[in-house]
């Protein structure tokens, strides 16, 4: 038997839904909490047990809600407290979960904190955030924000600097302040006596800032880089410490820190020890294969499998026997993942999406599946910036391209690529008008797809991405080897195949995967043991077809 203690959110199939652009149910253009609440049958019906709202809560939406000036409001273009209880309720009375995104690195500069915290040196809460005295009549210190621009930014009327790591709408909190983390404490204790059942922790591991030197400069770069003295620091992991023991403990919930780094981090915030957290996300597999140049994360760079598999395999093995893992190529963030790893041509859309989520949800970890996924939808590929609604994108092309630093077409192929925007159009319900989202106008264009790209035609196909993803999120339920097995990677030079097994108890799982458009050789028995699941209706031995995926029950 494996050593793996079972825990719920182990077995758990995650479905995150970022809820502006889901469904709405009033016509004003704007996915909301009752547009939830009417979809959560589909939802169950998909087989998912834990749902991720990305946050619901007041904000003046500077970066769509991750900009939070109410922690204990709901934003009103969402709905009422009233509407999030029904939801809540709606949630658990069909058996599944509620995780909520907990957004604490940074407040809105609208949040009453700020609002006090600015009014001069003297206030109460001035310690509430991060202020400091220029430098010969300049920033602090050299670091960029994650959203263009200097991290600091000017108040003339106190004549200090305050520090935001993303827009300069979105100040960071001090959590080195004792009544800084009582005061998120106390409201995450709130959301819990609510009945939630967990956060999603939104950079969480910039939360601790161990100094304000200067940051290292790319060669080209504009600013410094704030990692060495923010990112993963040894502080951070004592405040995660200390949430554990004040909050995390004393209910049962789902933890996932959004904390990057590399093995070696995810170690510290989710070892089993259970000090910190339950598990985290990681990007080197997406943002880390683009990021390098001093653009950040603009670049040409794509998805090759041999990157993408020794990434990933790295995790899967570095984790293992220490620390719970995630398995995600796709969120908010980042673009459709059938569109960045896979092949979203009309010809292969189907076959590689499917082959990407057999990937992931036979791996060691929880699978998160982001809304739209689990029907295949594409990136959106605008072309021109004035589409874009992103204040990711809206800064970037005022830094580099507005500048005179950066060709406009070039800016806007990576947008296209890579842009968070791709994510974000809104969900495809049906053939209706703008996908059955909205009566209304959509806050974001609809991706004109969705007549060939939708709920309610896939619902009723069997061979849809979304019936395949049925099929896989029952079989974790189904299968404890899905879940506990030790993961053992195979064929890790071969240039088509990404394969690999999962053993436990005597018995193994071999998952093999064309990332290709051909037909290619596998080096591995196509037919050794019982098929559990795969995309195509018949086999062809000793080989893969396009985009084939093939997952084989046997004896280790
Ligand atoms: C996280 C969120 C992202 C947001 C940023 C700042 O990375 O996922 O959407 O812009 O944090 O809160
Ligand atoms: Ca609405």
């Amino acid at each position: 038997m494996s050593s793996e203690k079972r825990a719920w959110w182990k077995e758990a199939v995650v479905y995150q839904i970022y809820p502006r652009s889901f469904a709405d149910s009033n016509g004003d253009g704007i996915g909301d909490l009752n547009g939830i609440t009417a979809h959560l049958d589909y939802l169950k019906a998909l087989g998912v047990d834990v749902i991720w709202v990305s946050p619901v809560y007041a904000s003046p939406n500077d970066d769509n809600g991750y900009d939070i000036s109410d922690y204990r409001a709901i934003m009103p273009e969402f709905g009422t407290m009233e509407d999030f209880d029904r939801m809540l309720e709606g949630i658990h009375a069909r058996g599944m979960k509620l995780v909520m995104d907990l957004v604490a690195n940074h407040s809105s500069d609208e949040h009453a904190w700020f609002v006090e915290s600015r009014k001069g040196r003297d206030n109460p809460y001035r310690d509430y955030y991060i202020w400091r005295d220029g430098r010969d009549g300049a920033e602090p210190n050299n670091w960029g924000s994650c959203f263009s621009g200097s991290a600091w930014q000017y108040d003339e009327a106190s004549g200090q600097y305050y520090l935001h790591l993303f827009s300069r709408k979105q100040p960071d909190l001090n959590w080195a302040n004792p009544k800084v983390r009582d005061g998120i404490f106390d409201m995450m204790c709130w959301w819990c006596d609510k009945g939630i059942d967990g956060f999603r922790m939104d950079v969480i591991g910039m939360i601790g800032k161990e100094n304000y030197d200067d940051g290292p400069v790319a060669p080209g770069a504009l600013y410094g880089d704030f990692s060495p003295s923010c990112m993963h620091t040894e502080t951070t992991h004592r405040y995660l410490r200390e949430m554990r023991q004040r909050v995390l403990d004393k209910y049962d919930l789902l933890t996932v820190g959004e904390a990057g780094g590399g093995p070696e981090d995810a170690i510290r915030y989710s070892n089993i020890d259970g000090s910190e957290l339950n598990m985290t996300f990681h990007f080197e597999h997406t943002d880390g294969l683009n990021d390098g140049t001093e653009l950040g994360k603009w670049s040409d760079h794509g998805s090759p499998l041999k990157e993408v598999r020794a990434t990933i395999n790295r995790w899967q093995t570095a984790l293992q026997g220490k620390a719970w893992n995630t398995m995600h190529m796709s969120n908010h963030d980042q673009p459709r993942q059938v569109s960045r790893f896979g092949n979203d041509s009309p010809l292969w859309r189907v076959k590689s999406a499917q082959m990407l989520g057999t990937l992931l949800h036979m791996m060691r970890g929880t699978p998160y599946v982001y809304q739209g996924e689990e029907l295949g939808m594409t990136n959106i590929y605008f072309d021109s910036i004035d589409q874009y609604q992103d204040i990711e994108v809206k800064n970037a092309w005022k830094q580099w391209v507005e500048s005179g630093r950066v060709d406009a077409v070039d800016m806007l192929r990576w947008f296209a690529k890579i842009s968070r925007d791709n994510a974000r159009t809104p969900m495809q319900w049906n053939r209706q008008p703008n996908a059955g989202f909205t009566t209304g106008t959509p806050w974001i264009a609809v991706n004109p797809n969705y007549l060939a790209v939708n709920a309610e035609d896939e619902m009723a196909d069997p061979d849809s991405v979304f019936n395949y993803y049925r099929r896989l999120i029952a079989l974790r339920h189904e299968h404890d080897i899905i879940v506990y097995g030790e993961f053992v990677p195979l064929l890790e030079d071969d240039a088509n195949v990404y394969a690999y097994r999962r053993v436990l108890d005597g018995k193994a799982l071999t998952v093999m995967c064309n990332w290709t458009d051909r037909t290619v050789p596998c080096a591995l028995s196509t037919d050794g043991g019982e098929e559990l699941i795969s995309n195509y209706p018949s086999h062809k031995p000793g080989f893969l077809r396009p985009y084939e995926a093939r997952v084989l029950l046997g004896e280790a």
